[in-house]
């Protein structure tokens, strides 16, 4: 039901017009826009969701680590404090849901346009091309991941992911709805763990 509020106040704000009655956006810009929201906040938190929920049924050690999470926030938990309160202390639980995001990413890869002349790999690529970059190889690589094959949500305890290196959210440009996904994942989740 949020989702579709989301979208529905997201479209309202797209057919704004001037106060002379002007509209800001194009047809074709509102279009463009239109798709794009639909695209981003339909199959992306579903999928997170669907292999957080396979992992969980596949590794009880992270289960229960989550489970002792909630347990704790929940023992610690101040009077009148809110949900919101105990959502922004699942660190452990976020963890997982970022380790899921970079072993199973839902977007294979995207396009950059290079803006100077660069040297890749001991490849020059000339400055306009339109290049890819695959989430799932970097995710994998193990210079920037170690031992990368394994489900391990404490790598992110020690070391805060590379700039451009964890593509879930990506980083410099980041997910507009990035805290509404990590919200919406977090109140699931946390819903779903029985202690
Ligand atoms: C697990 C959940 C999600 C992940 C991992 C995620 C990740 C991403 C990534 C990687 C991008 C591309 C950024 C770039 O171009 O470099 C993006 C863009 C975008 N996302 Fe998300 N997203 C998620 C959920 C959502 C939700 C729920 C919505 C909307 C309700 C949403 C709306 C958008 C939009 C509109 C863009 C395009 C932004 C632009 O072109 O400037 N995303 N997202």
């Amino acid at each position: 039901m949020v989702l579709p509020l989301i979208k529905i106040s997201a479209l309202a704000c797209l057919v704004i017009h001037n106060e002379d009655n002007s509209a800001l956006l194009s047809d074709e810009e509102i279009e463009d826009n239109a798709v794009i929201i639909m695209i981003g906040g339909y199959d992306t938190s579903s999928i997170l969701l669907t292999f957080l929920i396979r992992l969980l049924a596949n590794e009880p050690s992270i289960y229960a680590a989550i489970v002792q999470e909630k347990e704790e926030i929940a023992k610690a938990r101040p009077w009148g404090a809110s949900h919101m309160d105990d959502l922004n202390k699942m660190k452990y639980t976020w963890r997982v849901a970022m380790e899921t995001l970079r072993i199973t990413p839902h977007g294979f890869c995207s396009f950059r346009r290079v803006l100077k002349d660069i040297e890749f790999g001991g490849c020059p690529i000339p400055k306009r091309w339109q290049v890819v970059w695959a989430a799932s190889m970097t995710h994998m690589d193990e210079t920037i991941f170690p031992n990368p094959s394994k489900i391990d949500p404490t790598r992110f305890e020690q070391q805060a992911p590379v700039t451009c290196c964890l593509v879930a959210f990506r980083r410099p440009r980041m997910c507009p709805r990035y805290e509404f996904a990590r919200i919406e994942t977090l109140a699931l989740l946390g819903d779903l763990v029985h202690m």
